[in-house]
This record gives C-alpha cells, structure tokens and sequence, in this order.
C-alpha cells in the first residue's frame, strides 16, 4: 500500500522511539505515525487538534458504555481509598471480589457454581484450558487432552489460547500452536456455504463435519470445544441459522464440553443462543475501565474441581490480580448501571437500527457481505460481488478503508479477507448509529474511487 510520508509530530516521534505496536503495519506505521488519542466522552474519541472520531469498535469491543463515565471513576476512586489491593489466595477475601462473583451468577444465562477471575479474556480462556484438563483428569479421564477450535477463532494471545486462535498470523514465528489443537471449520455462510444450501443444511453438514473429526480424533481424547457466539477478530461473521442447536448434541454425546468465550459478545451485545459448561467474559464486564476477566463454571465442573482441589491439596492456580478489588468494583458499578439504564433493553432497541443500515450496504458496489446481529457487524469488500473474489491480501483494500474512515473521523478495524468491522459502544444512540454509517459510507466510496485509480477491480 502506498502511503505518503508525512511530518511526524513530537508525540508521534517519541511514540515510534518507545512502544512496541501490535496488531500493526509497521511499514505504513513508519509512515503516517499512530493516531494518538487524547481523551474520550460518550461514543467519540479526540485527538490532540480537537478531531472527533466515532469509535465504532468501541477501543477494541470493550468499551460498553463509552468514555468518561463519571459513575465508575467514582467507583473506583472509593475502592482505592478503602482496599486498594485484597486478594483471594490462603483463605482471604474482599467485599468487591464476592459481591461480583454473586452478581455474575445471578445474571448468568447458566447455572454458575462458582466465579473464577483473571485480568484478560486470554487469561481466562487458559484458565478455561487448564480447568478442563484439571477435571478430566480429576474424573480419570487423563487421556482427554485435546481441545477444538475453528479456523478464524479468536481467544487471545497467550501460549494456550493463541494455540486455540485459529489464525496464521498469531502463529507464524511463534512456535504456535501447541499440538492439543484441534481445528474445524467456522461456520460463515457466505463463504462456506454451497450453492443451493440453505442455512440450516450448511450448519446441518458442519456438525457432521464436526462428528467426523471428533470420531477421527479419538473422542475420549477431546476435553472441550471453544466457540465464541459471533466470530469476532476472524471477521465479525454470524453464525447461520441453526449452528449451535446442530453441534452441541454431538458435543454432549461424546462427554466433550462446551467453552462458551463471550469475551466480545457478553452482556447484551449479542444475546445468548445455548448453555455452555463454562463461560469466559472480560472487555464489557467493567465496560473496559479496568482490566478484569472472568471463568464462569457450572455447578458440575465445580464439584469436580474442588473435590480435586481437596484431594491434592489445592487449587495452585490463580494470578496476584485476580478479583483485584479495585476492578471489581469498577465491574460491579458497570453491572449495575446496565441493570439500572437499561442498557440490553437499549441494544434490542437500536440493534434493529444498526442490522437494517448494515445490511442495506451490501447494495454497494464494492460491499460483497453486510451482516451482523445486536451491535457487531461487519462489511467485506470484494473485487467481484458475483463471484465474491477478494482483493489480493496485498493490496490492503481493507486497510485502505480503514485509513478513509479514520480521515472520515470513524474508527474500525480492519480484518482478514477485507472485513470492516464495527461494535460500537452499547451505548450509541440511533443518531450516532446514522452519523456512523454516514461516514462509513463515504470511507466506502472514497475506497471504491480509490480501486477503480489503482485498476484493481
Ligand atoms: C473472543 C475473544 N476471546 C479472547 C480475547 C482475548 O482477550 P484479551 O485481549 O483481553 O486477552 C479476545 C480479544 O479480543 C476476544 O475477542
């Protein structure tokens, strides 16, 4: 991608010299320099010239209910007065720390026996990893060691769930993944499903597909399966019709769990299709404010962990941070507002705002699928609609949309195969919601004239 060099700023300067950037071009990086943000208010961010930007992936699908909630500064400001470290290790507690393992079990869409915490979602799904293996083995079934995940999968970074992440970038030069990793396809409809299938009949074939391999692979070899509701990094994809109601029997006929990672679809962005064993929720649980994460198990799984526990004389795993009071707080504060506002009421509300002027993208030219639920969605941008070909990876038509959008004042993410995703804040009201695609759309134009220049279409 050919970008113009521009003078980089004092800010953006010290920036390059300093920080290590993820997730990153760093060729086009040494390039423009970072967009450094300098403060928050609602669904907008500001640079340091006074430029608003509509953050439409809410930071990184975590911010619920936008900048500067003042109620959770307070929050957090009394927790630090009053403890401003506790933990759970040897016998101690904390009011925060209990009073949110509480709230979670009673919100939960499951029966929850007890509430572990970590700090991220990564932490918590190898938490969720060495769970399963941890009541495997405890119930003698040491053989079960493998878990499943899809292709486009993401659950984070760390060595145990970068393994599970099923995209090569996270991979390659990394060692990865570890070989209890096994892969089936996801479910995108668009791009998986066959001409004349209908939704139901796609996911139908993926849980054979999915009995297959379990039969393949041994099935008192396979621990547990790892689903997110909606992809999220991979593509912002839906699942079709009937996905999770045609895999979870063959799961349950073969005793293999179901890791239900609702880091990015929790609490009111998606809603909630099937019972899982286990749950990992992070990002939303303190709208993002501090870092906190959570493993949310079943009563069974409980009991088998303790007994364990008992057995061997204790649970030896756990992080200094986790139920760090401080953060529980945060989260308890942000769990009360979105009972107290109302705030999933408010998603189902606008989400019918968002779904209609998303869809109605894929009326454009350059769109080849506009689809999403509640509010997380995704566009893809592709060379041929009919044909659904995408642009060579190289060209970075995606990213190139990205950049439109940022000069548009709208932030989004880039991801593979030229997917624009957006998960605003849940927050955003329906005249956001327009202003959004009002600007998406001009990115989406100005990247069309942008193609038709380069001769790429
Ligand atoms: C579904 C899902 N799981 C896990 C993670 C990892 O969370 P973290 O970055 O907090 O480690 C993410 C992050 O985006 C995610 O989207």
């Amino acid at each position: 991608m050919s970008t113009p060099s521009h003078t980089l700023s004092n800010t953006q300067t010290r920036d390059m010299a300093s920080l290590l950037h993820p997730f990153t071009n760093l060729t086009v990086l040494r390039q423009t320099g970072p967009l450094v943000v300098e403060r928050g208010a609602g669904v907008f961010v500001y640079d340091g010239d006074g430029k608003d930007y509509l953050e439409a992936m809410g930071g990184l699908w975590c911010t619920a209910l936008g900048w500067g909630e003042e109620e959770l500064v307070q929050a957090a400001a009394e927790q630090m007065r009053k403890l401003s470290f506790g933990h759970i290790f040897g016998g101690k507690s904390h009011e925060p720390g209990i009073a949110l393992a509480e709230k979670l079990k009673e919100m939960a869409p499951m029966p929850v026996g007890k509430v572990f915490f970590a700090n991220s979602g990564s932490e918590a799904n190898d938490s969720q990893i060495k769970f399963m293996w941890y009541a495997a083995n405890a119930r003698g079934e040491t053989a079960r060691k493998k878990i499943i995940a899809r292709t486009k999968a993401y659950h984070g970074v760390t060595l145990a769930s970068a393994s599970l992440t099923g995209l090569d970038a996270f991979h390659k030069s990394f060692d990865l993944p570890f070989d209890f990793t096994v892969r089936v396809e996801c479910p995108h409809y668009y791009r998986g499903g066959r001409d004349g299938e209908s939704e139901e009949q796609y996911s139908a074939r993926l849980a054979a597909d999915l009995d297959a391999t379990i039969q393949r692979e041994g099935p008192d070899t396979i621990a547990a399966m790892f689903v997110e509701p909606v992809m999220g990094a991979g593509g912002a994809m839906v699942p079709p019709k009937g996905y999770f109601e045609a895999i979870t029997p063959v799961l349950g006929k073969y005793g293999i769990r179901l890791v239900d990672d609702e880091v990015i679809c929790g609490f009111g962005r998606t809603g909630n299709a099937y019972q899982p064993d286990s749950m990992s929720l992070a990002k939303a649980l303190s709208s993002a404010y501090l870092p906190i994460s959570a493993v949310l198990l079943s009563p069974e799984l409980v009991e088998i962990i303790e007994e364990e526990a008992v057995r061997i004389g204790g649970l030896w795993h756990a992080f200094t941070y986790s139920a760090h009071p401080v953060a529980a707080a945060v989260a308890l504060k942000t769990l009360e507002i979105y009972e107290r506002r109302d705030t999933f009421g408010h998603v189902r509300k606008v989400a019918k705002v968002f779904e209609t002027r998303l869809k109605a993208l894929a009326d454009h030219p350059l769109v080849g699928e506009a689809n999403g639920v509640g509010l997380i969605g995704a566009v893809e941008l592709t060379a041929d609609k009919k044909t659904k070909r995408n642009f060579e990876a190289a060209k970075g038509v995606g990213a190139r949309c990205g950049a439109f959008c940022q000069e548009e004042g709208l932030i989004v993410r880039a991801l593979l195969h030229d997917r624009i995703a957006l998960c605003p804040p849940l927050v955003i009201s329906e005249a956001e919601i327009g202003e959004m695609f009002a600007r998406l759309t001009r990115a989406i134009d100005k990247t069309l004239d942008w193609v038709k220049a380069e001769g790429l279409l």
